[in-house]
């Protein structure tokens, strides 16, 4: 339960087939308030929630390989976040589409997606480790760019 003032907003953008809205970068002060072990954090929390999810499925299969593709995330999302190009070094260019093009990203799995990464930041809320405002813009890259990513119907 929350008593404070907080003025996150994490709804959800509504999906409308066709459509790719423009994306904003998060703030890169959001990488600065947590630092890359922070996001690094943040995407272990992540997709250790994605490996209890309704869309385990499309991930892979044991611990061991999510903790890889969680760390091949946070290595994207520093770069995102204006940090060292550790996702270009290691797995080459970004080209997001095309990297999900092999799984079936449907509406219905996007919104799970995005309840898990709602889920993986909230000790960085409560712990205010960083501002509204910067994981505010974090959560509104996450909600216009996972729209991209929709390549099936639900
Ligand atoms: C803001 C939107 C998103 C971003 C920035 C993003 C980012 C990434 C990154 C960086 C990878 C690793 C690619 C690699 O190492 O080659 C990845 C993989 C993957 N993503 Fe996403 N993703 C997004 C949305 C989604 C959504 C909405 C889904 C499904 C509901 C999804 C499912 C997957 C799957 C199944 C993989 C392959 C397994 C893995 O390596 O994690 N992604 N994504």
């Amino acid at each position: 339960m929350n008593f404070g003032t907080s003025s996150l907003d994490f709804s959800i953008l509504p999906y409308i087939e066709g459509v790719n809205p423009p994306v904003t970068k998060p703030n890169p002060s959001f990488l600065t308030d947590i630092g890359e072990e922070g996001i690094r954090d943040l995407l272990d929390r992540f997709y250790m929630g994605l490996f209890e999810s309704p869309i385990k499925n499309i991930f892979p299969t044991t611990k061991e390989a999510m903790n890889i593709a969680g760390q091949h995330s946070a290595d994207f999302f520093i770069q995102i976040c204006g940090g060292p190009q550790y996702f270009n070094q290691n797995r080459g260019a970004p080209q997001m589409r095309g990297r999900h093009a092999p799984f079936r990203i449907t509406p219905h799995a996007r919104l799970h997606w995005l309840v898990t990464f709602e889920e993986a930041l909230q000790p960085i809320i409560e712990n205010k480790l960083s501002s509204e405002e910067n994981i505010q813009s974090f959560w509104n890259y996450l909600n216009v760019f996972s729209q991209w990513m929709i390549n099936s119907k639900d």
